[in-house]
């Protein structure tokens, strides 16, 4: 008998996550019966979209989530002992699965599927670079934004998990790239490890001024992690027939819905501008996701796309690592090792 921990979700989040709004509780796990099999986690996600997804869930769900699992135990001869699967099983240490009704943790409802083999890599990059996050990047940047060598392009999220990936697909396309973050620590490793251009530190420096002098020519393609007034900002900085990828907007997450931010109107700049604002969920790429990891993969091996991880220990620490990672205490993908 195995006996899995979980966070359950007791308490809808109002404003910043509280720590008791999730309760770790404990639970017995069945024996597998035939096509099933179980796993233990290895690596799991924290990731912006659980703040405002959670609300659409009744209190009492396990907290959803992606993690990177090794399976231990299998009557399922396609998922053998000792491989790793990445899937949507929500925060918990020990999953039975069984994929014929499998129900996801409500974001991706797709079942989780082997972990393709990454070499010496760590299998947690299933979970940013070579996962979600990178074909957010990938697809979200390269579909929506259609760049062009020689453009400019803003990213905002910057040193985050996809933002830190936008930006260098942005130099390999050959476009001068400007991020902005959220410190000087970050804006340090965008420009000097990663080759962005140049960097914003959103806190402490005026983002519209700093952009006239980085881009005075301006703003061809703008990826947009954050939304709020810095966003509206940068569209009243680009140029005719510009592109924004809008990826999400994580300055609001934490946002009462009847109660958000407000920001400056961006309709003149759309109008004028004749700027295409697109919003997109990765998942509407989901039959090419593996053209992004090739493609992803390609570029680490050619040291063309770097990525860094924040790794925080335990399973128990799993609160601690998300509402840091909303508080931006993560560089790179932010990601908890069980
Ligand atoms: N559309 C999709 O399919 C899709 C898929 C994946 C992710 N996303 C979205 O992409 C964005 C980035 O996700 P990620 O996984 O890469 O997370 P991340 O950037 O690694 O982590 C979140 C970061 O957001 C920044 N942040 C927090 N509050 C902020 C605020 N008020 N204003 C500006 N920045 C703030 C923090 O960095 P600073 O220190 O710089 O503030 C923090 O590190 C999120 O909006 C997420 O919802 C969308």
């Amino acid at each position: 008998m195995v006996t899995a921990k979980k966070f359950v979700l007791v308490k809808h989040f109002e404003g910043e996550p509280k720590p008791d709004d999730l309760q770790i509780e404990t639970e017995e796990l069945p024996a597998i019966q035939d096509g099933e099999f179980l796993v233990e986690a290895e690596y799991l996600s924290v990731d912006p979209y659980m703040r405002p997804y959670s609300a659409r869930f009744p209190v009492g769900i396990t907290m959803i989530g992606s993690q990177v699992a090794k399976i231990i135990e299998s009557k399922n001869q396609h998922f053998p002992v000792g491989s790793r699967i990445v899937g949507y099983l929500g925060w918990r240490s020990h999953t039975v699965v069984n994929l014929k009704n499998f129900q996801g943790s409500g974001v991706a409802d797709a079942p989780p599927m082997l972990l393709p083999d990454m070499g010496n890599l760590s299998p947690s990059l299933g979970l940013g670079v070579l996962g979600m996050p990178g074909q957010t990047a990938y697809f979200g940047f390269l579909e929506i934004c259609k760049p062009k060598a020689g453009e400019t392009l803003v990213v905002t999220g910057a040193a985050g998990a996809v933002g830190s990936h936008v930006g260098q697909i942005g130099k390999i396309a050959g476009l001068k790239v400007i991020g902005i973050a959220g410190s000087d620590d970050k804006c340090q490793w965008i420009t000097k490890e990663l080759g962005f251009d140049h960097a914003i530190n959103y806190k402490t420096q005026n983002v519209g001024v700093e952009l006239k002098k980085l881009a005075p020519n301006g703003i061809d393609c703008y990826f947009d992690n954050v939304g709020g007034e810095i966003s509206s900002t940068i569209l009243y900085q680009m140029n005719t027939f510009g592109r924004v990828s809008v990826c999400g907007s994580i300055s609001s997450y934490n946002a009462d819905s009847s109660a958000y931010p407000k920001a400056t109107v961006i309709q003149p700049a759309a109008v004028f501008g004749q700027l295409k604002i697109e919003g997109f969920l990765v998942t509407r790429w989901a039959d090419r996701f593996l053209e992004g990891s090739v493609k992803n993969l390609q570029w680490i091996k050619e040291g063309k796309l770097k990525y860094r991880e924040t790794i925080t220990n335990g399973f128990e620490n799993m609160f601690k690592a998300f509402a840091g990672m909303l508080k931006g205490e993560n560089i790179g993908k932010a990601v908890v090792k069980a």
